[in-house]
């Protein structure tokens, strides 16, 4: 029976069953090289409310299956060309959302197992009952719907999580540059510095092998807070400039531990990001602060910091000296490689910069 109803939009009539919209019926595929065997699957499965159609040749019902035209096949066992078993692979591996059960004569728990192992929703032993068929068909087409929607659910999911993730690591950035912006505001020669910083250290990392997202959001985080902890030492010691008493310069040697310290609350499962900051006074000769670390001991991203930073440093003008050109500043850092500095990042960022002019 059907109702004819008003298109809403077109205002054309279209015929419509009672009871809802046609469903598409399920696209099925039977490969047998008997013919009639086929046929009578065939008939009966279209009889049943199936498109069905036929083919004897198993390499030419492979190239009908990759048009995406079919949601189920039924495929003999024992055929020439490409054996039932073997298309059952190529189609497991090549078309996944193709629901598969194999038709043999053979009786045997081995042949069963192997079947359902490989991929098969299901096997139909010879001489078969078509109404059996017809409900293993059904049963398949039911299994293959939940896990294509299983499937898509889960996409679905990973790219919620994936946005969501991408969305909260935004907003912790914005926060950390607006944090640093109003540590910076009050001194017209650091300001930005630490935003400078960020910016080399991203485009220095971005030379060396295996950086990866994950890297570069941690990076560019420390790299902005990197002297947070300068906020707990006093700013007469912080603004005298040159001729620090030694215990003015211990106490500016606090910083990087104040800066891990002050941060751990706010990132409490980052070590590496919390490292970078602790490590970024450390030199390649175990000479630095707070730990001594020699050579690649010292966390990659603080030896990439403390580069970054001391060339930053150099060229910005402080009250007590003029800032030096970018080539000047390269100079020294060179100077320092393998003393100071890691050499391998020094003669990176070294490149990097002479692509820029020192700029
Ligand atoms: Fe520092």
């Amino acid at each position: 029976m059907t109702t004819i109803r008003k298109d809403s939009v077109s205002g054309t009539s279209c015929i419509e069953p009672i009871g809802g919209p046609v469903r598409t019926p399920s696209r099925i595929l039977v490969v047998d090289d008997e013919a009639e065997v086929a046929n009578l699957l065939v008939r009966s499965l279209r009889y049943a409310g199936y498109q069905a159609e036929s083919e004897t040749d198993s390499m030419t019902a492979l190239e009908r299956c990759s048009c995406g035209n079919f949601d189920l096949t039924l495929i003999d066992l024992q055929m020439p060309r490409l054996r039932g078993d073997e298309m059952l692979t190529r189609l497991r591996q090549q078309y996944p959302d193709i629901a598969v059960i194999l038709v043999t004569a053979a009786v045997g728990t081995d042949i069963a197992v192997s079947c359902l192992k490989a991929g098969a929703y299901d096997y139909i032993v010879k001489p078969f009952d078509l109404y059996d068929v017809t409900a293993r068909v059904a049963k398949a087409l039911e299994r293959r719907a939940t896990e294509i929607e299983l499937r898509m659910y889960q996409s679905d999911l990973q790219r919620k999580v994936g946005l969501q993730a991408s969305r909260i690591r935004s907003m912790v950035l914005q926060s950390m540059e607006s944090l640093t912006a109003a540590l910076e505001a009050k001194d017209e020669n650091t300001r930005e510095h630490s935003a400078r910083v960020a910016h080399y250290a991203i485009r220095l990392a971005e030379q060396l092998p295996g950086t990866d997202d994950d890297f570069t959001y941690r990076l560019r985080i420390a790299a902005l807070l990197h002297d947070i902890g300068k906020i707990g030492i006093h700013e007469s010691i912080l603004n005298k400039g040159a001729d620090l008493e030694p215990y003015e310069y211990e106490e500016i040697r606090r910083h990087p531990v104040l800066g891990e310290t002050i941060l751990k609350p706010l990132f409490p499962d980052d070590p590496i990001l919390l490292s970078i900051v602790r490590h970024h006074h450390e030199r390649w000769d175990g000479q630095g602060y707070p730990d001594g670390f020699v050579g690649e001991h010292t966390p990659v991203g603080a030896r990439i910091l403390s580069i970054v930073d001391a060339f930053d440093a150099m060229i910005s003008v402080r009250p007590y000296r003029t800032g030096m050109t970018g080539e000047e500043a390269m100079n020294v850092i060179r100077d320092g490689a393998g003393t100071q500095w890691d050499p391998t990042l020094v003669a990176i960022f070294d490149r990097m910069l002479k692509t820029d002019d020192y700029g």
